[in-house]
């Protein structure tokens, strides 16, 4: 069920002009050096906070920032967003980092009443965090007339929605490092796509459960039985025809250590490391996805940070933003991906959520947004 109140529910429930909302956001952005790199989180809470101002309300938005433990930490200080903030919407205000309590992750009751006193909504715009059940994401819906901020409402219709009719084939493309992070999401997408890309060093197990040999590449030995059942199963899971390796010697992100990079086929020697799919897997790739209706895409094909591995992920990032299938990404890597490839403003969605996307395409539902149903102003079924 993901039939949450929206901004409209709330205003038809109460008058806003003159209110105090509560905000909560995911401004969990990547800093360096007190400087934000990448501003997503914030600019894609714009529409929220400005329909809230519209409305007439005082917007107190929070946040968490990192993983301080319970106390605070300047390593973990808001204040970059603080400022972002300033610039972007000055008239909203920003409170320190949730985390800075042990309260907020314990879901402690006493937290929760210090974050609602005062206020007279709460808006949930934090989808990022929304499949935490932390007192932030969980508490104020309890008490206070509450709804998903646009972000949210987005993320829930495109995300959630995917069960429902997507538009055929449906491909999913998975990456990244372990199979075992994404066993559940790949079972649960096995159910409702028409066929399954697998990239990225989590291939390396499944290729060795169809009995390639993987050389030194990533693999958990756990997870082969695992690997072989799901490709036993009726659909169609499309795996490397070719590997860009990387020889003994080599270094990740140090071409100057040595090390021979060559591609080979399914099959890699002794002391060689996959690190990328080859480029017949990324044509083959491009051509699923292609002729697709929908993909969605998690995880990099390669290590794409360092310029001699990038070519798979950037092949699918590119064939995702030429395809004329309704695009979506994921999130965390991948949508670093699809920024650092400059094709993220072609793809349909970006998700602004590592492990509440996977959560919610997994389960159909998020912590956070059963909190929101169950809110006083939701009339609830008898
Ligand atoms: C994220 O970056 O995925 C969210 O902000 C959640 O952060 P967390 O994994 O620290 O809860």
């Amino acid at each position: 069920m993901t039939d949450v109140p929206r901004l409209e529910d709330l205003a038809d429930h109460l008058d806003l002009r003159g209110k105090s909302v509560l905000l909560r956001a995911d401004f969990n952005v990547p800093i360096a050096d007190g400087e934000i790199t990448d501003d997503l989180r914030i600019r894609a809470a714009l529409p929220t906070m400005r329909w809230l101002l519209d409305a007439g309300t005082r917007v107190t938005a929070c946040t968490h920032l990192g993983r301080p433990k319970g106390k605070p930490d300047p390593r973990f200080s808001v204040e970059p967003v603080r400022s972002r903030l300033a610039e972007l919407v000055p008239e909203v205000t920003l409170v320190d980092n949730l985390r800075f309590d042990p309260g907020e992750t314990s879901n402690d009751p006493a937290f929760v009443r210090q974050l609602i006193a005062g206020h007279d909504a709460f808006v949930n715009d934090a989808f990022g965090a929304s499949h935490r059940s932390h007192a932030s994401i969980v508490g104020p819906p309890q008490f206070l007339p509450s709804a998903a901020g646009r972000l949210l409402e987005r993320e829930v219709e495109v995300l959630g929605g995917l069960r429902n009719n997507p538009k055929r084939p449906f491909v999913a493309v998975m990456g990244g490092s372990k199979v075992s992070d994404k066993l559940a999401v790949i079972e649960s997408l096995l159910d409702v796509v028409d066929s399954l890309i697998i990239g990225g060093g989590m291939c390396f197990t499944f290729l060795k459960a169809k009995g390639h040999s993987i050389g030194a590449s990533l693999c958990e030995d756990d997870m082969v039985d695992t690997c072989r059942r799901l490709l036993a199963g009726p659909k169609p899971i499309h795996l490397p025809i070719d590997i860009t390796a990387m020889g003994p010697g080599g270094k990740l992100f140090e071409p100057e250590a040595g090390g021979e990079v060559r591609q080979m086929g399914a099959s890699l020697p002794d002391g060689w490391m996959g690190v990328d799919i080859g480029p017949g897997t990324a044509a083959e790739f491009g051509d699923l996805i292609h002729e697709a209706g929908t993909v969605l895409w998690n995880g990099p094909m390669g290590v794409f940070e360092d310029p001699r591995f990038a070519g798979g992920t950037g092949a699918v990032a590119h064939a995702m933003a030429e395809c004329r299938a309704f695009t979506i990404v994921g999130g965390g890597d991948s949508a670093a991906a699809a920024k650092q490839f400059g094709v993220d403003k072609d793809m349909d969605h970006v998700s602004t959520g590592g492990g509440a996307s996977l959560e919610l395409i997994e389960n159909g539902d998020l912590p956070g947004l059963a909190a929101l149903r169950g809110a006083p102003n939701v009339k609830q079924e008898a």
